[in-house]
């Protein structure tokens, strides 16, 4: 089965609140399990926004999916096809919900597990049914970004995955299938390398949140959404490509221009430090704000992209995926009519 009639989202904060958006911006109906009281409040925040996002990508949407909050995991998994476990990144916490989970969802439903470094095979060790258990790691918004990192654990089967690729894809996004089951997976695993590195350039007083920020996004941020490392660093080795770049900077690897490993200690100081430079950075802006700003550049980038022409046709990386994303929103909307 490739399509998702109804989908359950265990866990509504950041994570779950953009699942839910994409589907039901899809037309899927979508069942919401969090015992917070205020869930409900932020879904809708977040959902506003995502409408928003939608309308900036197309006016012809299928008709919105029907949003129900539920009052236990085992009323949300009920008919679900694919249940989506959002819950904070503690194992326990997993352990039981995924337990949950397992008791009431259908025995054909796909569980899919938003943690962002926990590996699949110590939270199957939770469930009776395992095989259908994968990490689907999402980026936020979710309900924009189109990656999706799919991990098998040493007791997903092999059908898993290949349903899991069909089911994301079929909602717009982009499945990548981990080889190698690691904790924090690909993207996370480079991600918190620049992060702690970001930490020492400010605890250091080297630069401060917003030059740091501003060093990224003025230009090598710029390279990396069209085009990834390996194939920036490939022109950047001039004609000779790659041989060249590796032959010029391979020897700076054993210079002192990482500290990498070595980790600042996660003290009051450095989280006061950080925090307050964050808040002069962001100025009057809310949080509801940047999150509209950094949608808006969002699409505004994927568009641009999807409008590049080369010798094997038009759209690049995320542009010609968002492209083909519009069309199929825009065939359903039709159909919906
Ligand atoms: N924030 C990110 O950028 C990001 C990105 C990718 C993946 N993730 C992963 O997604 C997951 C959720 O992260 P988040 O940032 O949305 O956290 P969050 O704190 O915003 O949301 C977690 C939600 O789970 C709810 N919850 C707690 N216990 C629950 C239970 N027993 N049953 C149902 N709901 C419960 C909480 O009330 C809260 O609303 C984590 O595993 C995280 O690692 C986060």
């Amino acid at each position: 089965m490739t399509k998702i009639n109804k989908a359950a989202i265990i866990g509504g904060g950041v994570i779950g609140a953009g699942w839910a958006a994409r589907l039901l911006l899809n037309g899927i109906d979508v069942a919401i399990s969090d015992p917070d009281p205020e869930a409900e409040r932020k879904v809708e925040a977040v959902m506003k926004n995502a409408r928003r996002a939608y309308d900036g990508m197309t006016d012809k949407r299928p008709k919105e999916g029907k949003l129900s909050f539920a009052r236990s995991i085992a009323e949300a998994v009920e008919k679900a096809d694919l249940i989506q476990e959002s819950v904070p990144e503690r194992l326990d916490i997993k352990h039981k919900v995924l337990a949950e989970i397992d008791k009431h969802a259908k025995t054909d439903a796909l569980v899919g597990s938003s943690t962002s470094g926990i590996k699949p095979t110590d939270m199957q060790t939770a469930m009776k049914n395992p095989g259908r258990l994968i990490v689907a790691h999402p980026f936020n918004p979710v309900y924009l970004l189109p990656l999706v990192e799919i991990v098998g654990g040493e007791q997903t089967d092999a059908a898993t995955i290949v349903r899991a690729k069909a089911l994301y894809a079929s909602i717009g996004m982009k499945p990548v299938v981990i080889r190698k089951e690691i904790e924090a997976f690909v993207g996370d695993r480079l991600l918190e390398a620049a992060w702690r590195e970001a930490l020492w350039l400010v605890k250091d007083g080297i630069t401060t949140v917003e030059e740091l920020d501003d060093i990224m996004r003025y230009s090598f941020g710029l390279r990396w959404a069209q085009m990834g490392m390996f194939q920036v660093y490939r022109i950047a080795g001039g004609e000779a490509g790659m041989r060249h770049f590796m032959a010029q900077f391979g020897p700076c690897l054993k210079w002192p221009w990482t500290k990498l490993m070595d980790v600042p200690e996660f003290n009051d100081e450095l989280v006061d430090l950080i925090a307050r430079q964050s808040d002069e950075q962001a100025g009057d802006y809310s949080i509801r704000e940047l999150e509209r700003i950094r949608d808006d550049n969002l699409v505004a980038i994927m568009q641009a992209l999807s409008k590049t022409e080369h010798k094997h046709g038009k759209g690049w990386g995320a542009g010609a995926l968002h492209r083909d994303y519009v069309e199929a929103l825009e065939k359903r909307a039709g159909k919906d009519k």
